[in-house]
């Protein structure tokens, strides 16, 4: 027979803890609860385990009383491990400082460039004509033969332009194959020879948009409207007025019965969106290998109106894009037919125009990334 006595000297020894417990630290608290509550070898526990050992009345009583204990203690355990917890939550907060500052964020900003090309390729938007873009590595068919340049015209030097050092990336099977064909009707034959021109020339870095009118007008047919925004490169030294790599926008319109009167139209209303209301637009005769007749467009000097100034170097007008109709031996080149079909193109340099805007004097500013330059254009 267990001894009542002593499990009732435990119990009181027990009850005598509860006082102490509100003021235990985290450590301590941890340490009572196992040694009081511990389902293994916790001192309550020992009580329960001895019941069965003692007689029916005093297992009643001292059962029931270790069971109120049991709650007793459960119910002060938790409320110190609350007390501690948001102790410890105030005591993170006192290093808190709520009217300190916030960080500032680092915004960045859309280069003057690129808000430029935006803003052209959303006024050419509004006039029907899509977004194409091309590769910056092209061959020479693309950039230069498909567009009429003849074999021996002065950009095709290796001083003007960047080649690249391309091994052809065909098999031997199929150039012999492309070389020999027995195919004889004549404009499957033709086919066959522009394809080897276009994939075996000299591989180089685009000079201009204009080998994306190619790809466009060999992928898609006519009805044709389309704004082409790009890098160029070619090899000049980076100085005030001339950068190596560049931005272009190369524009093209083919459809069926359009005139010069369209390419005046539309160029004149891009002028006036995005110059002002009020600009003035001259057209002068030039010279394209791919576009006949071609022109350059002047533009009233945005800087004096037009009576002259160091900006336009007193002249009154900003030489701002190169045009012209499609040449035919490039419609043909493309498969199309110039009987039936007509177009014009354009290219300007954003650029240069986002120097006239803003009265940029030197154009290696555009492609330094200096931050104290870049910020006056951010907002
Ligand atoms: N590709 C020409 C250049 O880079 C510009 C141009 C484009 C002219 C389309 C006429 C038509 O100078």
């Amino acid at each position: 027979m267990a001894d009542s006595t002593e499990l009732r000297q435990t119990l009181a020894a027990v009850r005598a803890e509860l006082t102490a417990i509100p003021r235990l630290d985290a450590k301590a608290l941890e340490a009572a609860e196992v040694r009081l509550l511990g389902r293994k070898q916790g001192a309550l526990t020992e009580i329960m385990k001895r019941l069965p050992g003692l007689e029916s009345e005093e297992k009643r009583a001292i059962g029931s009383e270790a069971n109120t204990l049991k709650q007793e203690l459960e119910a002060v355990f938790a409320a110190r491990h609350a007390a501690l917890d948001a102790e410890a939550l105030s005591e993170g907060a006192r290093g808190l400082d709520l009217t300190m500052p916030g960080r500032s964020r680092v915004r960045g900003g859309v280069h003057p460039v690129t808000r430029v090309v935006e803003e052209i390729v959303s006024i050419f938007h509004g006039l029907g004509f899509a977004r194409a873009t091309g590769p910056e590595a092209e061959t020479e068919w693309y950039n230069f033969g498909a567009l009429n340049f003849p074999p021996d015209h002065p950009a095709m030097d290796m001083h003007d332009t960047l080649y690249l050092d391309v091994p052809d990336r065909r098999t031997k099977e199929e150039r012999r194959r492309n070389r020999t064909s027995g195919i004889s009707a004549p404009h499957e034959r033709r086919d066959l020879l522009d394809r080897r021109d276009r994939e075996e020339g000299r591989w180089l870095m685009r000079t201009h948009t204009s080998p994306v009118q190619i790809r466009v007008m060999l992928t898609e047919p006519p009805p044709l409207r389309v704004v082409i925004p790009g890098w160029a490169y070619r090899k000049d030294t980076f100085d005030a007025s001339h950068a190596p790599v560049f931005a272009q926008i190369e524009g093209l319109a083919v459809d069926e019965g359009i005139s010069f009167v369209d390419l005046k139209a539309t160029l004149s209303h891009f002028a006036r969106e995005f110059f002002g209301s009020k600009t003035v637009v001259r057209f002068r005769p030039s010279f394209f290998p791919f576009t006949e007749p071609s022109a350059e467009m002047d533009v009233t000097c945005g800087v004096c109106g037009g009576t002259g100034c160091p900006a336009c170097k007193g002249t009154g007008w900003m030489e701002i894009l190169g045009a012209g109709m499609v040449h035919p031996t490039v419609l043909v080149n493309c498969g199309l037919d110039p009987e039936r079909y007509t177009g014009f193109a354009f290219g300007m340099g954003p650029g240069r125009i986002a120097m006239n805007r803003y009265g940029i004097t030197d154009i290696r500013l555009l492609y330094e990334s200096d931050m104290r330059f870049l910020q006056q254009f951010t907002g």
